[in-house]
């Protein structure tokens, strides 16, 4: 694990503390770091109106463009129920940090025996819309 990986793993690690996830039970946080090296994080929130819930990443990434960053140099997700699991982001998160992604943005996640895994955008969403 690299520094930044570590940080940014531990920065991810604190928002998941704050999910509010009562109706899955499943907790993530996410951290974006950015051209700067300022580190963003978010968790999930859920709702009981269960589609207004939102994802750990798109709230970290929405926390990076509020201010005025543009690009991912890496982001790192941790999440799981009863224990962390590598937390692969969903359909949705890929186009979002796409948005602000390129080929050398890393996406890390830990995994249930405190292992990296690090994927590019391509890797996670090959052949992506973009405008
Ligand atoms: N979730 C995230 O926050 N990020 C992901 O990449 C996958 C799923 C959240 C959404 C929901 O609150 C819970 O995990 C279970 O799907």
């Amino acid at each position: 694990m690299t520094a930044v990986e570590k940080k940014l793993v531990e920065a991810a690690s604190d928002a998941r503390r704050n999910a509010h996830a009562p109706y899955s039970g499943y907790k993530v946080g996410a951290a974006v770091i950015d051209e700067k090296g300022k580190i963003y994080s978010g968790c999930n929130v859920e709702n009981a109106a269960y589609p207004e819930g939102s994802c750990a990443e798109a709230n970290a990434i929405g926390a990076m463009v509020a201010s005025g960053a543009r690009r991912i140099v890496a982001i790192a997700a941790v999440g799981g129920k009863d224990k962390i699991e590598a937390c692969t982001p969903c359909g949705g998160c890929r186009q979002r940090i796409a948005e602000f992604a390129d080929d050398k943005t890393r996406i890390v996640l830990l995994g249930d025996g405190n292992e990296i895994t690090s994927y590019s955008i391509d890797e996670l969403l090959p052949a992506s819309f973009s405008l």
